[in-house]
């Protein structure tokens, strides 16, 4: 550096600090440290419920329909698989089977196998609260989000109160869903009778169409669990 350029501390200092101010940032605040970005699979699993986090799909038929999903993905920008088009599952089984596990475990095998993923999981519950019409909410738009995401779970299809409205978000949703062959991971305590009668007939027709069907039938798993913990206190 030359002499002329050489200025006093006083000097570098008011130049860094109109510099600063000219990006609105303010050079005597504490300096913030940006947490690192997450990788791909540490991210996709924050977004999964505590309970589940660790699930794995052990179900044979939910393990072929991760690997049938991953197999068919298009190499994305950075090589790593993205979603396609897809069959989608019906995982149908009694309280407490572990139907809800084996969605998220499906999502989560999928994450680990590298699988560019964007999912939304919902209730149909939830689905149906939040898409009633309020003012200030655009409905509307929330339910073209789902409809379009690449992989949807729909939870406990059929536990919520229907009614002709129900019906209807339902069908438009998984209508959309049957017409794109968006891969839908549904979840429902009801056999098909009855989840017809409960979601129509037009839509129940639809997921005839679009899902593999996988059964648990093994017990209430929490009960089976809570009864372990028992057995064990007594036996200490
Ligand atoms: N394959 C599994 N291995 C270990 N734990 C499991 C497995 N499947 C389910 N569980 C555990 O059993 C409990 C019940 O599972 P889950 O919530 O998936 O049941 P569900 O069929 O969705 O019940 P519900 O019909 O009430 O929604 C949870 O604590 C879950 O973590
Ligand atoms: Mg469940």
């Amino acid at each position: 550096m030359r002499d002329h350029d050489a200025q006093p501390v006083g000097g570098l200092a008011r130049r860094l600090a109109s510099i600063l101010a000219a990006r609105g940032q303010d050079p005597t605040a504490e300096p913030t440290y940006e947490p690192e970005p997450l990788p791909a699979l540490q991210m996709g699993e924050a977004r999964i419920p505590a309970r589940y986090q660790g699930a794995v799909a052990d179900h044979p038929a939910v393990a072929a329909w991760v690997r049938e999903v991953a197999e068919a993905g298009r190499p994305g920008p950075q090589g790593a698989p993205g979603l396609a088009e897809g069959r989608s599952l019906l995982i149908v089984g009694t309280t407490g089977t572990g139907k809800t596990h084996q969605a998220y475990g499906a999502i989560r095998s999928l994450l680990i196998a590298g699988v560019r993923l964007r999912w939304k999981a919902i209730t149909a519950a939830d689905l149906y609260a939040e898409l009633r019409p309020r003012p200030g909410h655009d409905g509307e738009r929330e339910l073209m989000d789902l409809a379009r995401c690449p992989l949807l779970i729909i939870d406990d299809l059929g536990a919520a109160k229907n009614s002709e409205w129900t019906e209807e978000i339902t069908m438009r949703l998984i209508n959309r869903r049957y017409n794109a062959m968006l891969p839908t991971l549904i979840t429902t305590n009801l056999g098909m009778a009855d989840l017809r009668t409960h979601i129509g007939d037009r839509v129940a027709s639809r997921l005839t169409e679009m899902t593999d069907r996988v059964i648990l039938d093994g017990p209430d798993r929490r009960r089976a669990l809570a009864a372990e913990r028992f057995r064990a206190s007594v036996a200490n």
